[in-house]
């Protein structure tokens, strides 16, 4: 196993630009995009008959992959909630026929997560982990591998996009079972997911995201927001940002700013909007325009299908297009080399942030 830096300044480098790799391994094996059909190792035709919801149990960068499962699986028609691990394991949702718990760890090894596991009393738990053999992978009924590779930074990244692919296989694995039928754009959402590496890599080798970090780098907050999966997204970006630059960064849904955050905004508080690409880009259109208007920098980070960024943007943080459900994982790939420059140019211990630890297991 590779766990050197190599070439790299930074672990965390390493791990971004690992990630077309990570990604080809996550779902490599695991698609048939010409029929719309899904295989996961260990769940044949039928494993999730008689699930009726989900529960996605997890902390930190792994919370943000189970928010975005959330909505991956909603939108498949398969109720689901994603909780805080610690918050499930102090008040577990009660007993009912039908639910599955789905605990998401990288290191397998969260003592949260294991109290949420051992708290709930579901039907069944299943562990989506990156470590075969950790402790999670003990206390859950079943394992699903996100065959990220080993990650040392303790900032997340490649297993964040490796989490939210293997999920999303998942999820269209649940929904076959559940509802009886793949998802209508199933073929489209598989082909793009098998083509996710290669976009990636396009934001990987792109400078952009560094212009913008050292375009703001004096501003005293940074705000993140979106919707849906991009809701997710603004999360990440802002735990990331705020994990390894130690300045205030924080993320809201686009709908949220209006009700609080709004009296924040000033021209030193740059707001980076992530679009999905789909129809509820408009919203999020208008809510960067409400930004721009109190004179708040609009970062927006989006692919080619969400029209009039030019006049409503300051900056545009592109990616390729691809399905409005993916277009989430490439926007994060830019919020994480983001937040690496911007800690780069801060001289930060990128590696090794203050007062962290990649495992915590008290
Ligand atoms: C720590 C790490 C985070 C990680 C979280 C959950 O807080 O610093 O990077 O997201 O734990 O870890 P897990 O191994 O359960 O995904």
């Amino acid at each position: 196993k590779d766990t050197g830096k190599g070439e790299y300044e930074h672990y965390m480098l390493k791990e971004i630009s690992e990630q077309p790799t990570a990604l080809g391994r996550s779902v490599s094996g695991r698609t048939d995009s010409a029929r719309g059909e899904v295989t996961l190792d260990g769940f044949p035709p039928g494993a999730f008959d008689g699930i009726e919801r989900v529960h996605l149990v997890a902390m930190g960068t792994s919370y943000h992959a189970a928010m975005y499962t959330e909505s991956l699986l909603a939108r498949r028609g398969v109720p689901a909630r994603a909780y805080m691990s610690s918050e499930y394991a102090g008040s577990p949702p009660p007993e009912e026929d039908g639910t599955l718990v789905i605990a998401i760890s990288q290191s397998g090894e969260t003592a949260d997560t294991i109290a949420a596991v051992r708290a709930a009393r579901a039907e069944r738990t299943m562990v989506a982990t990156n470590v075969v053999g950790s402790s999670l992978t003990r206390e859950c009924d079943d394992t699903l591998l996100v065959r990220a590779g080993p990650e040392i930074g303790v900032a997340a990244t490649k297993s964040f996009s490796s989490q939210v692919a293997t999920l999303s296989l998942l999820s269209e694995r649940i929904r076959r079972d559940v509802i009886g039928e793949p998802s209508p754009d199933a073929e489209e959402f598989l082909s793009a997911l098998t083509d996710l590496p290669d976009h990636v890599r396009q934001v990987v080798e792109s400078d952009a995201a560094e212009r913008v970090a050292d375009a703001f780098a004096d501003s005293e907050s940074y705000f993140f927001i979106g919707r849906g999966p991009g809701h997710a997204v603004a999360l990440e970006g802002a735990l990331k940002f705020k994990e390894i630059t130690y300045e205030h960064a924080e993320g809201f849904t686009a709908a949220e700013l209006k009700h609080g955050p709004l009296a924040l905004v000033t021209e030193e508080t740059p707001v980076f909007a992530v679009f999905n690409g789909g129809a509820d880009d408009t919203e999020t259109l208008g809510n960067a325009t409400e930004i721009r208007a109190r004179g708040g920098p609009v970062v927006a980070v989006a692919s080619g299908e969400t029209p009039d960024l030019e006049e409503t943007a300051d900056r545009v943080l592109s990616v390729p297009s691809t399905h409005p459900e993916l277009v989430g994982v490439l926007a994060n790939v830019q919020l994480q080399l983001v937040a690496y420059h911007a800690a780069k140019r801060r001289g930060r211990s990128i590696d090794k942030p203050r007062n962290l630890a990649k495992s915590v297991t008290v």
